[in-house]
């Protein structure tokens, strides 16, 4: 039998993930192709600091996000154990969370505890908050490693935009859209909006632990400080409903001074890269069969992976997992082009 074709829409960490995840799943009973206007390293995932904590979810989907964000810490851990830790930079990395109420989302984080007096010394006004043991990854290695794999597997890349589903359906029995807030377009989903992020990217190799600073009367601007495999990653903004994808100098100030108080030593850290990028946060991160396109109707079928926010590395490979089980199931029911 004729393999069948899925397209994945998308080439920042959802799609490479879903699109590598479908061909583990189902090896030669499929050709998988991706088609993507933006690939690495202009994708929104390429700028995202790859560490692994639930930000800016929706308590309502916790079911959701526990089960995702477990199955890919786990899975950046075991890629930290395995010999390709190195080349996709995967770590384990200790730090201290600063706020004054418990920080959600960490049980599955090695050795959670609250900070000692000493530890709350760290910050600069005192704080307390929780220390703990997560993981990350150099997304700016892993997206061309992960395409890397795609493409060694027989994944056909094809660089497009598309404006309309219409284009695709009659080529492929299931298309999977991973267009992160593209589909605001798209799908003229407008549930889906923005949430603009600054950050600065710097050297300060002699930073070994990560800082974040929750100030809880003011969401929009957290300070971080992520020390990644190369680079130190220092943030940023959380600004809802902003499409502004120019470094702003008010945002600047806030985060360099920010950080700087934080860790005065950063004062002399070398400035690489200063960057914005516009996280697609919905209500709810939608990873699911569409209803309308299943498959049944001859048409190709439709699968969402897309809405991931400020979450997208912390659970992508879980929802690759997922989208790939939906892709399985609509494989089935569709009827194959060639009956046609
Ligand atoms: C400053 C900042 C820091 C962050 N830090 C972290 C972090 O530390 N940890 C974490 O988990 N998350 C972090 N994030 C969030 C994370 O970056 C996003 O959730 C994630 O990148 C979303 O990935 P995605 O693959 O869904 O979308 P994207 O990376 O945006 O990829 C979308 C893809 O779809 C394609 N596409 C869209 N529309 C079309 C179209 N019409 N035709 C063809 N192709 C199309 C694009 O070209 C692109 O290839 C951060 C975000 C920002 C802005
Ligand atoms: C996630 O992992 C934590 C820690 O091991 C565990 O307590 C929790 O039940 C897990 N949740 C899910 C949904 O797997
Ligand atoms: C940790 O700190 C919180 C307040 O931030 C407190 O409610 C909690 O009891 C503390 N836990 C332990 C084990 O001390
Ligand atoms: C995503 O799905 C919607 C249908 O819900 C469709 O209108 C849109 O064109 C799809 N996008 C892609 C790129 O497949």
């Amino acid at each position: 039998m004729a393999p069948q074709q899925v397209c994945v829409v998308g080439a920042g960490v959802s799609g490479l993930s879903t699109a590598v995840s479908i061909q583990q799943e189902l090896s030669s009973k499929v050709v998988v192709s991706i088609v993507a206007d933006k690939f690495s390293p202009e994708t929104t995932s390429d700028g995202s600091g790859g560490f692994w904590g639930p930000h800016l979810v929706n308590p309502d989907q916790a079911d959701d996000i526990n089960k995702w964000g477990n199955e890919t810490f786990d899975y950046i851990f075991d890629l930290f154990r395995s010999e390709h830790g190195g080349d996709v930079g995967a770590q384990l990395i200790s730090g201290y969370c600063f706020s004054n109420s418990a920080i959600p989302f960490v049980d599955k984080c090695i050795g959670v505890r609250n900070l000692t007096k000493e530890e709350s010394n760290i910050h600069p006004d005192t704080k307390n908050g929780q220390t703990l043991t997560t993981v990350m990854i150099d997304v700016k290695a892993y997206l061309p490693w992960l395409m890397k794999k795609f493409q060694a597997n027989g994944g056909i890349v094809l660089k497009r935009k598309i404006s309309s589903l219409d284009e695709l359906s009659p080529y492929y029995d299931v298309i999977v859209n991973c267009t992160g807030l593209g589909a605001h377009y798209l799908l003229d989903d407008h549930d889906l909006r923005p949430v603009r992020g600054q950050v600065f990217r710097v050297r300060a190799p002699w930073i070994k632990h990560f800082y974040v600073d929750i100030d809880e009367s003011n969401p929009e601007n957290e300070i971080y400080i992520l020390p990644g495999a190369r680079e130190v990653v220092l943030g940023g903004t959380s600004q809802v409903g902003d499409w502004n994808t120019q470094v702003d100098s008010a945002d600047r100030d806030l985060i360099w001074n920010g950080c700087c108080k934080l860790l005065p030593s950063l004062k002399k850290a070398e400035v690489l890269e200063e960057w914005v990028g516009l996280r697609p946060q919905r209500t709810r991160i939608r990873v699911e069969l569409d209803r309308k396109h299943t498959g049944r109707e001859g048409n190709a079928a439709i699968v969402h992976n897309y809405g991931h926010g400020g979450s997208g590395v912390t659970l992508h490979w879980g929802c690759a997992q997922e989208a790939t089980r939906l892709v399985v199931r609509a494989l089935k029911n569709a009827i194959p082009k060639s009956n046609l």
